[in-house]
């Protein structure tokens, strides 16, 4: 049976991220998946790595962040709230991130949930990662929105491309050995709109409430993003000359 991990980052419950976020698990549930929760700001995710949450026994010191991690995936003794979440990905097959743009990129508490609970040790070490990453075989979908217009959130848009704004996080999955699916992107969603707008807006985010379920019973069949393969890089870790480029991140010289 496909166990679907749903990662909500976002504070307000009456938020279009939340209904989206229960429309995943409404489809996953429809389809008889098991369904599991983050509900970060829900759960109070600290997103803050720091020495303090770790024991005298695994600290590395002075403080290094990546050695303190794997000291403690080693002895068993990553914090409890960074276990609970490492339990949830272990038995993911599909991890659903919903989340909105803020400033140009993910929420914080999301960011900070990567810093600490994609561990060093645990979940990633210099022979396990990219091509050969312990999170192989499972799969991850980034559903988003922003407040921008699609016309501004597009290649010379004035907000940014949003495939751009979303690579990095894309990347860090895909460093961990992820799959990741072509973002879901839902524009436009405000709460500035008034009168025949605003029916407009609230009209459209019913549709793509309801059509989320195909999404979610297409899964497999997404569309996949298209990263580099490890022998695409040089031993120096520079793109070989004729291997493409997927992103303005990792391409050629102009
Ligand atoms: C702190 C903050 C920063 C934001 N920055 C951006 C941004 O950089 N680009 C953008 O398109 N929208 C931005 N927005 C708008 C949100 O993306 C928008 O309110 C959200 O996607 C709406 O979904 P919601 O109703 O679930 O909150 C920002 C909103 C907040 C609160």
């Amino acid at each position: 049976m496909t166990t679907t991990l749903i990662v909500l980052a976002h504070p307000s419950p009456t938020s279009f991220n939340h209904s989206w976020a229960q429309a995943t698990e409404h489809a996953c549930r429809s389809l008889n998946q098991t369904v599991l929760w983050s509900d970060l700001n829900s759960l109070d995710f600290d997103p803050v790595e720091k020495a303090s949450h770790y024991s005298k026994t695994d600290l590395v010191e002075p403080y290094d962040v990546l050695k303190t991690q794997e000291s403690a995936s080693n002895s068993g003794a990553l914090p409890r709230d960074i276990i609970d979440e490492l339990v949830k990905l272990q038995q993911a097959d599909r991890v659903v991130f919903h989340f909105p743009i803020w400033w140009f990129a993910p929420p914080a508490i999301l960011k900070g949930w990567c810093e600490r609970v994609l561990a060093n040790g645990e979940l990633h070490d210099t022979d396990n990662r990219f091509d050969t990453g312990k999170c192989s075989g499972k799969s991850a979908l980034l559903c988003v929105t922003t407040g921008s217009k699609a016309t501004e959130s597009t290649f010379n848009g004035k907000e940014g491309d949003i495939q751009m704004l979303l690579w990095p996080f894309a990347y860090t999955l895909r460093y961990l050995g992820f799959s990741v699916l072509k973002p879901k992107i839902i524009h436009g969603v405000h709460g500035y709109h008034k009168g025949q707008a605003k029916s407009a807006l609230d009209k459209r985010l019913r549709e793509e409430l309801s059509a989320h379920t195909d999404t979610i019973t297409r899964f497999d069949n997404l569309p996949k993003l298209s990263f580099n393969a490890d022998e695409d890089f040089d031993d120096q870790g520079q793109l070989r000359p004729f291997a493409p480029s997927h992103s303005f991140f990792v391409r050629h010289q102009p």
